[in-house]
């Protein structure tokens, strides 16, 4: 059942491609995006002032990127916040709110805590959720599945890639009820997630040299991770992985915060994971990052480096360059988290753990 694979998620990793093309489908109907359970009006949709995304781990940070997406797309103010830390703190809801639970299991309970708090304050309330006829799903307003499939691994790979989806078919909806995106841009919008599952393949394709690189690295004392825009939440993401599979210190810093603080933590020899934006795309951040890179190379860091194909200009600064299509800004995270999670399983193989099984860790946290 594991198809040839000695663990699940290196089979979750690969099925990926799929994850994210059947979270797409049927969701664009004459034009339109439609969810998956809507047992709210168009009319609430539109009223929409507000968006809270709450959630845990992983799915929190996908919640970190669907903020992007959404705000760009909707113009509405997305707040992202730990399913754990919500309700403790007199969030502002009202009628008006949307609050958008994200769970691959649909069991957790800090996020099913968070939904009812949500009810409790009128605010209505979009379940994205992997798991049919789960808890969180059944309590909400709306829904949104992912269709990974089953996750057994553990540490989230295929559901996280899906949740992501979701969260743009999301993003379209909102925009596409209030008027900010035309249904032709919607189109356009949803065919460029149609391509995502090739350029996930892609990537699927060309990882042998991560998973040497993993191998070479594993037995660092630590690893860091840094992306900006969008790249700071998959550098997060990069960060658990590693932390969960490899028992190692990783952590995940917004590239602009480093002369803040973390910059003092480079030391000789240190692995720098840096997830670069796109040179065309994103050029003025582009080369901020680059001066980042040149900055902790001088410094010592072994710098990994995730850009584009055809990034020249950050070749010089990368001790390892990884490679990942160009695809459309807010959509790279789908592309460049997949090196990440494929780094973080090979090295946790290369000291000897059970990926599927990391030590102290539950699939689904039923405990507050
Ligand atoms: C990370 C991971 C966890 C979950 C978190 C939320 O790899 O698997 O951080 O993402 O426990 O779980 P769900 O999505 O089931 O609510």
């Amino acid at each position: 059942e594991k198809g040839g694979y000695d663990y699940f998620m290196l089979k979750e990793i690969q099925e990926q491609p799929a994850a994210v093309a059947d979270t797409l489908r049927g969701h664009l109907v004459d034009g339109r995006i439609v969810l998956d359970e809507q047992r709210l009006t168009d009319q609430d949709l539109r009223d929409v002032d507000k968006v809270f995304v709450v959630a845990c781990g992983s799915a929190y940070h996908s919640g970190l990127l669907a903020k992007y997406a959404i705000e760009h797309w909707t113009r509405l103010p997305v707040e992202v916040e730990l399913a754990s830390e919500f309700r403790y703190r007199d969030p502002v809801l009202g009628r008006s709110t949307l609050v958008v639970a994200i769970s691959q299991s649909g069991e957790t309970a800090d996020t099913l805590e968070a939904v009812r708090h949500a009810k409790e304050q009128k605010a209505k309330v979009l379940a994205i959720c992997n798991t049919n006829g789960s808890q969180i799903p059944r309590e909400a307003d709306a829904v949104l599945y992912t269709r990974a499939g089953p996750e057994i691994g553990v540490a989230s790979t295929k559901a996280f890639l899906a949740q992501l989806t979701a969260n743009y078919l999301l993003g379209l909806a909102l925009a596409q009820a209030r008027g900010t995106k035309y249904t032709d841009e919607v189109v356009r919008e949803f065919a460029e997630l149609e391509a995502m599952p090739d350029a996930v393949a892609r990537v699927l394709e060309t990882v042998e040299p991560v998973r040497a690189l993993a191998r070479e690295l594993k037995d660092s004392r630590a690893v860091l991770f840094l992306g900006r825009h969008v790249g700071y939440p998959v550098a997060l993401e990069g960060a658990l992985k590693l932390k969960e599979l490899a028992y190692m210190h990783a952590e995940g810093f917004a590239a602009g915060e480093l002369k803040h603080g973390p910059i003092a933590l480079i030391e000789e020899g240190l692995p720098v994971i840096v997830v670069m934006p796109s040179p065309k795309g994103r050029a003025l951040l582009h080369s901020k990052m680059v001066s980042n890179i040149r900055e902790i190379q001088a410094r010592g860091a072994r710098t990994v480096v995730i850009a584009e194909e055809g990034d020249e200009t950050v070749r010089p600064f990368a001790d390892h360059l990884i490679e990942i299509p160009a695809v459309s800004t807010l959509l790279q995270p789908l592309v460049s988290t997949v090196p990440l999670q494929v780094f973080a399983a090979e090295l946790a193989q290369a000291r000897g753990y059970d990926v599927d099984k990391p030590r102290n860790l539950a699939k689904s946290v039923t405990v507050e």
